[in-house]
């Protein structure tokens, strides 16, 4: 029997409660004891018998804990929790992405130090095995670039407003309900949650640590129902990728960003809270992993399987030879590899707006690829109204420059996304 000390009971801990009572390959594992902030809450579904405190000793210093699953969320202390049980020599298992991000390095280096397995399959994409298969498989291939929809709460509310011209605030309060939504959805929308999955991605794929806060980052809190409208009758889906890529001079170009996918991408059809990475590769030259990337019953079955790794003394210890302990990648730019655009102005509704707009972009030498003024009442001037622009291939910088001389004017700039070509 191995015996469970369970850090969080909230909608994660509950769905592996929940998980561990009725499935039968979990008959190997019992809960000890659990850790929570209101110990004397009732907790249904936990087997008589097991300790429910607010302490965390009683978890990582109980000799007759084997392994500690870490489901707090939040970085101090859950870094505080498990950093003691594997000094403890206990195992670890966690789902918590801000951790692994952010003190990764530590954390690895402990567990090697006290030769103990730290499993954290569900920290990324939930239910999709893509660190096994990035740990294991994949590490007999070269990985020249990954792409993925890693968060499930901006996948579904982008479906639910394409698809049922949904409104944002709307869908994001089903998220919450479902269980996908952080705590603070805020962190969702604005990639931050995203951005610490792709930290953690692109150091197993590319075998360096990736410092997640130097990875560029922007979200779909900008986004309005009229852009993904656009988008679709150009052709395209608005996505939130994570993206990391090897460029020619060896650096790494990682970027975190809402961008258009032609409507043919792999990713493009990626529904709902399901997540998608798409690996590029030398030998298998592309693959795609995709599945259920959020929610408490997705999330669950990774933690048991690492679970049942570590009981069946299968999990991986450890080495020097860790991504996570193989020193640093330098970050390149993404941003600077040339790319179309797609741009949503506020500018003013009187005549030669067009002209002066068109002419800034001839100045930069960027050509357009199509302008769009959808139609409003005539506000004689008085108001600012959208106007949506496609660019043909540019650079970043060229159209920063665009941008910055539309701002002197005062006018408004709401939305700038890259197009994706293929
Ligand atoms: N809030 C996260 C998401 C949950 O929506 O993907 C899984 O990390």
């Amino acid at each position: 029997m191995t015996t469970i000390g369970l850090a969080g009971a909230g909608t994660i801990g509950s769905g592996l409660i929940r998980l561990l009572n009725t499935s039968p390959a979990a008959r190997s594992l019992r809960i000890k004891a659990v850790l929570v902030r209101d110990a004397a809450r009732p907790r249904p579904g936990l087997p008589v018998g097991t300790l429910v405190t607010a302490r965390s000793q009683d978890l990582t210093d109980d000799p007759g804990i084997d392994v500690v699953v870490e489901l707090l969320g939040g970085v101090d202390e859950a870094f505080r929790v498990v950093s003691r049980a594997l000094a403890q020599g206990k195992a670890v298992v966690t789902a918590n992405k801000n951790l692994l991000a952010e003190r990764g390095p530590e954390l690895f280096a402990l567990a090697a130090k006290h030769r103990v397995p730290l499993g954290f399959e569900a920290s990324v994409c939930a239910g999709i095995p893509i660190i096994r298969t990035l740990q294991e498989a994949l590490r007999a291939d070269r990985i020249t670039a990954l792409e993925g929809i890693v968060n499930g709460t901006t996948n579904y509310l982008l479906t639910r407003m394409s698809e049922e011209r949904a409104s944002y605030q709307d869908c994001l309060a089903d998220a919450q309900r479902l269980g996908f939504a952080e705590p603070d959805p805020d962190y969702d929308v604005s990639g931050k949650d995203a951005v610490c999955k792709a930290g953690i991605l692109a150091t197993l794929a590319f075998g360096a640590y990736v410092d997640f806060r130097k990875i560029p980052t922007s979200g779909i809190d900008t986004l309005e129902l009229e852009d993904v409208r656009q988008a679709e009758a150009m052709g395209y889906r608005i996505k939130l990728l994570a993206a990391a890529r090897r460029s020619a001079d060896d650096q790494l170009d990682a970027e975190v960003a809402a961008v258009l996918l032609p409507l043919e991408h792999p990713l493009a059809s990626i529904r709902m809270e399901y997540n998608g990475v798409l690996v590029d590769s030398e030998g298998l030259v592309r693959t795609l992993l995709s599945g259920k990337g959020a929610g408490p019953a997705p999330t669950a079955v990774s933690i048991l399987a690492d679970l049942l790794d570590i009981a069946e003394g299968r999990a991986r210890i450890p080495g020097a030879e860790h991504p996570f302990l193989a020193g640093a990648f330098d970050l390149g730019n993404r941003q600077s590899t040339p790319s179309r655009y797609y741009l949503r102005l506020a500018v003013p509704d009187r005549s030669g707006t067009l002209a002066q707009v068109a002419g800034l972009f001839a100045r930069h030498d960027i050509s357009l690829a199509s302008v769009l003024q959808p139609e409003v009442p005539d506000t004689a001037g008085g108001s600012l109204v959208p106007l949506i622009l496609t660019t043909h291939s540019t650079s970043r910088g060229r159209l920063d420059l665009v941008l910055a001389a539309l701002a002197a004017e005062g006018w408004g700039r709401s939305v700038v996304l890259r197009i994706q070509e293929n």
